[in-house]
């Protein structure tokens, strides 16, 4: 038996009382957990830190990151600067060995993140227009293929939307390129790693406000569109206090149709410190769909908040109160994550039907992407084809959700495993990436 902390309250089915009637003792629920990745996952959620490949030879640091987390995030290790230094250049040593930290443990590998304003390489700072749309985009389809199917969830974007009452986004070279740019990058992500998580990161967005409203429109507004977003971030660099409407928000977003995460959580040191963090603990464990937190650094000398101690360690790598208070709220537990399952659909009735397909296009100068929704007819069927015509000087470079024949002239796109079959009347979508003009005609579609 592990080393006892506390002891979960302990909620006795009829069963296990009757158990305990007949003299045996029947402990009905998990022991609580005495690190913060083990007892996060109890409920099926990580507690993760944000870590330095610098720093992983000090053993203090290491000691307690390999303890503690099941959940890892490159400090800057990933980021445009650190793996981009030239244009067409990757440099992925820092980021590999954060990756391989991660993977060493076991744990979850958040990566971050993939365009941002800041910690652009200089030669992408001086780029704008299609130029640095290209670039940007080039930018994530190489750096999330390098990652295929090692990263757990991405930052495709930080920090986009303005601060302030606008509910707006912030002006920045990447913005000025045009406003789809954001969903742009994510389709990219998306048909560079499909089995990543995609998320959208933010500052200032932990309460309900003006900002935080902005992202869960763009959210809608994707969900609306098909274009891929799977979860969003919360940084939740707090103050002294945390607002009121904290688990309010996620749950919004949540109720959205994503996954929730707490992403760089440091909390100012003050006597409130382990009530907020407490706190922050307590909202995402409240919300079934918060998959879980991340705190921006182990030690307090480990931070960008130098002065603050911001974190769950002092200098010396002694745990502080806000980290028994973390570790006691995940261990009161809460919602599961994933939630249960709601009760399955039976599958469609296989049939072989009519299909058509449409197609909606974001498009830049010299440049597009393209959604493509194939919708069956009257009958169900179980597989599809969509062939259409891609305009003379124009290539498709990517494609998710369909496997293409062809690139430039006539282009046929066949479904992949997943979404063959499409009930009758139901629909599924599709998506690619090409230069040069999007096609124009409406597809052909052929059912199987
Ligand atoms: O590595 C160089 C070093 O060689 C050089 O001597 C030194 C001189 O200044 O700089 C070092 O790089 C610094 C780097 O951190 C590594 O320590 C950069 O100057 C410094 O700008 C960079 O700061 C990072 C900051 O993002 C950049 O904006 C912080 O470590 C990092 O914690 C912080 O993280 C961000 C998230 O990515 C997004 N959300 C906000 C969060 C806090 O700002």
């Amino acid at each position: 038996m592990p080393p006892l902390g506390r002891r979960r309250v302990l909620l006795l089915s009829s069963a296990a009382a009757t158990v305990l009637a007949a003299g045996v003792a029947v402990v009905g629920t998990a022991e609580a957990a005495s690190t913060l990745g083990a007892s996060a996952a109890q409920t099926g959620r990580y507690f993760g830190a944000a870590i330095a490949a610098g720093k992983l030879g000090d053993s203090t640091y290491s000691r307690i990151l390999t303890t503690e987390f099941n959940s890892v995030t490159p400090e800057n290790e990933m980021k445009w600067d650190a793996t981009e230094p030239n244009q067409n250049q990757f440099n992925y040593s820092g980021g590999d060995r954060i990756l391989n930290q991660g993977i060493s443990m076991g744990a979850k590998v958040r990566g971050h993140a993939l365009l941002w304003h800041q910690q652009q390489p200089g030669w992408a700072q001086s780029m704008s227009g299609t130029a640095l749309r290209n670039a940007a985009i080039n930018h994530v389809t190489q750096v999330a293929t390098h990652y295929r199917g090692k990263i757990y969830a991405w930052d495709v974007v930080n920090e986009a939307f303005a601060d302030g009452g606008s509910g707006g986004r912030r002006d920045s070279n990447l913005q000025r390129t045009g406003n789809d740019w954001i969903e742009a990058a994510f389709r990219a992500a998306r048909a560079a790693d499909p089995n990543a998580k995609l998320c959208y990161n933010d500052y200032n967005t932990d309460g309900v406000n003006a900002k935080s409203t902005g992202v869960l429109n763009m959210v809608k507004d994707f969900k609306a569109r098909g274009v891929p977003i799977d979860c969003v971030g919360f940084q939740s660099h707090l103050g002294t206090g945390i607002p009121g409407d904290y688990q309010a928000n996620l749950q919004r977003f949540a109720d959205a149709g994503v996954d929730v995460q707490i992403t760089e959580l440091d909390v100012a040191q003050g006597s409130n410190q382990a009530n907020v963090y407490a706190s922050v603990t307590k909202a995402c464990m409240a919300v079934s769909r918060c998959t879980g937190i991340t705190v921006w650094g182990i030690r307090d000398s480990d931070s960008w908040r130098t002065g603050e101690n911001p974190l769950l360690f002092d200098n010396s790598g002694n745990k502080k109160a806000a980290y028994t208070s973390v570790l006691n709220a995940l261990n009161a537990g809460g919602t599961n994550n994933p939630p249960p399952s709601s009760p399955s659909s039976p599958p469609p009735n296989p049939g072989t039907g009519a299909c058509s397909a449409s197609v909606t296009l974001n498009s830049w100068n010299g440049g597009y992407v393209a959604n493509v929704r194939v919708t069956a007819g009257s009958a169900a069927v179980n597989g599809w084809t969509v062939s259409l015509t891609i305009p003379s000087g124009g290539a498709v470079t990517s494609t998710w959700s369909a496997t293409n024949s062809g690139t430039s002239g006539a282009v046929s796109f066949r479904n992949v495993s997943y979404n063959g079959q499409i009930p009758a009347g139901g629909n599924t979508e599709f998506g690619f990436q090409g230069t040069g003009t999007g096609p124009t005609a409406t597809p052909s579609c052929q059912a199987s």
